[in-house]
């Protein structure tokens, strides 16, 4: 965890620095609302350059530039260098770096053993170990205590131009908003995931995400006492489908998203 900690400071820094400038930067399109910066690939290779000099067996599973390493890997790191990319290059200060240390246990199945996200601009550094517990800075983290699903606030992802699904978002949207005290949308499922961790959010919920986007904050959310699963209850790792939350709640939202999801194959 201190290699992590250390890398995902450095690249935190840089990209502080990127966000100082960003009109400069250079930003291509990967696909229909979805884009990468300069800062991505660079916060990329610093964390890739760290991280590699501290474990060399290690293999990597990064967003902008894939997988390295042995194919029969036993521990990965899975990076976003920058979760929430469109925020930053619209100069809104919630982005963060996110790290999972994945451990493989047989040949079809692995494990997340820890995982730092940092939010450079809030100097927020949240970050969990298998066993050990989940922790904001030095701050031992718990979810919300929340019961009643008319006080619950829940996080979402609403699906871009290239993202499929959007019938399933907006099916499961009319189900809850009326059950609810609010929905959020801030743009970055890791800070997502740490926020429900922390019991900002009490639960979360997205489908099609990737595991780059959810490695860190799958680990965080369960050390800090809460569920992550797919809608159905399984894991949610391999598919990208998530629904997080507090123990009292995550099995309500989880519904809400089975009925969703059923509505809208319902209406094809
Ligand atoms: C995106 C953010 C966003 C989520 C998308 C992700 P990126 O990651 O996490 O909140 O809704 O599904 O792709 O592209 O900014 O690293």
């Amino acid at each position: 965890l201190n290699v992590v900690v250390n890398a995902v400071q450095k690249a935190g820094k840089r990209l502080l620095r990127d966000f100082g400038e960003v009109e400069q930067l250079q930003v291509s399109v990967k696909g229909p609302g979805d884009f990468v910066s300069a800062a991505d690939i660079r916060a990329e290779e610093t964390l890739r350059a760290e991280l590699s000099r501290a474990r060399p067996n290690f293999a990597f599973l990064m967003e902008e530039s894939g997988s390295h390493g042995a194919a029969d890997w036993e521990w990965r790191w899975v990076v976003d260098p920058l979760d929430g990319t469109s925020n930053f290059l619209h100069g809104i200060p919630h982005w963060c770096v996110s790290v999972g240390i994945e451990k493989r246990i047989d040949a079809d199945r692995s494990e997340i053993m820890a995982g730092v996200i940092y939010n450079p601009a809030a100097d927020e550094m949240f970050w969990a170990e298998k066993g050990v517990g989940a922790f904001l800075n030095d701050r031992r983290l718990r979810v919300s205590g929340r019961k009643d699903m008319k006080e619950a606030l829940f996080a979402t992802g609403i699906p871009f131009a290239g993202v499929p699904r959007k019938a399933e978002f907006t099916q499961t949207l009319a189900r809850l908003m009326p059950q609810v005290a609010g929905v959020r949308r801030f743009g970055s499922a890791a800070l997502d995931l740490a926020w429900t961790a922390a019991g900002r959010y009490d639960g979360y919920w997205e489908l099609g995400i990737k595991k780059w986007d959810m490695a860190a904050g799958l680990i965080m959310v369960k050390e800090a006492g809460g569920f992550a699963t797919d809608p159905e209850g399984g894991d949610p790792y391999a598919e990208g489908n998530i629904v997080a939350g507090n123990p009292n709640l995550q099995p309500k939202l989880r519904e809400v998203v089975q009925e969703g999801i059923a509505a809208a194959g319902a209406a094809r």
